[in-house]
């Protein structure tokens, strides 16, 4: 397919104004903050060593991708549910060049190598899910390039629906003040603007909001002291970074009051239960102590009306016990590592998506 006739799939899913800041911000569709696309490739933007050096990981297959994944090359709800389409279509693509036979069966395998790279986020089960509806109609001699066009829409769509949380989203924030976030919600973490970070951004770049950003670091992992104060700089948004214990003091402190605070999500059920990083809910809690308006960004693709239940990560004890490699605890320390925490409707002020604005009881 054509550089041309890709971009007519483009205007197709989307409206100018977001078709021509695709077009602008992507190089035509090639590349975003943290990926590369190639014939036969996708390189990913190593977030683990962020900002202090920007190194490129290159995956040819699922197994690279899901690698991606699992040690958080790529990370980020939506993001990974990119990745994860374009690492199916990289192993159906190596079969096919490589002469074997691709059928539903293989597609299985190629899904399930990626399933089992992280569990909460519901994007990867999204875009998976989607992949596998695109495969089930395209059997034929074009199946790899039809994939390809499907991972394309599911990235064009991200980035859509950013720019559209964005846009909803900023107007919740006054004209001018302070705004808490968590963790790395940007476009390191998504395929465009961000989900919490969009809303910021359009309030600041697009209403000229005079806004400064109190991010948490987000221990253990870092992304919002290593990632999204690098999006805050590159972007020139005022910021201040606190660790994570210093939440209750500085709200009590502050003064005119915190204006809100804003975050992703990993995974919302139906009843508007909020899975996202870890000292999420504790934000939440000081929220509703110091009346502070709690928002919660994300678009569709996060939403799980399937179940009840949400699957939570924990992840390796070394994340804790050691800070890039350095150990800071004795070794014989054992752990807690939940990486997401779980958030109850009753706390959550409004939940933001490409759609809009809603509020308890959703019906998303
Ligand atoms: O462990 P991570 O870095 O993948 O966690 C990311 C988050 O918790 C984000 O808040 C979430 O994915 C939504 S932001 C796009």
């Amino acid at each position: 397919m054509t550089a041309r006739e890709d971009l007519a799939l483009r205007v197709d899913s989307m409206s100018d104004e977001v078709s021509r800041i695709f077009e602008e911000e992507t190089e035509g569709g090639r590349r975003h903050t943290w990926f590369e696309l190639c014939d036969d490739c996708i390189k990913f933007l190593d977030q683990r060593y962020l900002p202090l050096r920007e190194e490129w990981v290159i995956c040819r297959d699922e197994r690279d991708v899901a690698l991606c994944i699992k040690n958080m090359v790529v990370r980020g709800a939506p993001a990974i549910g990119i990745s994860a389409a374009f690492g199916v279509w990289l192993g159906l693509k190596k079969r096919v060049e490589k002469g074997q036979k691709v059928d539903y069966k293989v597609f299985c395998e190629i899904k399930n190598v990626i399933l089992d790279s992280r569990p909460t986020a519901y994007n990867l089960f999204r875009a998976l899910q989607d992949m596998e509806e695109e495969f089930v109609s395209s059997q034929g001699s074009d199946l790899v390039e039809r994939m390809r066009r499907k991972a394309l829409e599911i990235w064009f769509l991200d980035f859509k629906s950013c720019y559209l949380i964005g846009k909803n989203g900023a107007q919740l924030i006054p004209d001018e003040g302070t705004v808490f976030t968590i963790c790395n919600t940007g476009s390191l973490a998504t395929g465009g603007w961000g989900t919490a970070f969009s809303a910021i951004k359009y309030a600041v770049k697009k209403l000229g909001k005079d806004i400064e950003v109190i991010s948490l670091e987000t221990r253990p992992f870092l992304q919002g002291a290593r990632l999204t104060t690098w999006e805050l700089i590159r972007e020139k948004i005022k910021f201040k970074l606190i660790v994570d214990s210093a939440s209750a003091f500085v709200m009590s402190k502050s003064s005119p009051h915190i204006s809100c605070v804003l975050t992703g999500a990993d995974r919302i059920l139906k009843d508007g239960t909020v899975s996202n990083k870890i000292g999420t809910l504790m934000l939440a809690i000081l929220s509703k102590h110091f009346s502070i308006p709690f928002y919660v960004l994300a678009p569709k693709t996060t939403i799980d009306v399937s179940s009840d239940t949400i699957p939570l990560e924990q992840r390796d004890p070394r994340e804790v016990k050691e800070i890039f490699g350095v150990k800071i605890t004795h070794d014989e320390t054992n752990v807690i590592n939940y990486v997401f925490d779980i958030t109850p409707p009753e706390l959550i002020s409004s939940i933001i998506t490409e759609d809009g604005i809603f509020r308890y009881p959703y019906s998303f």
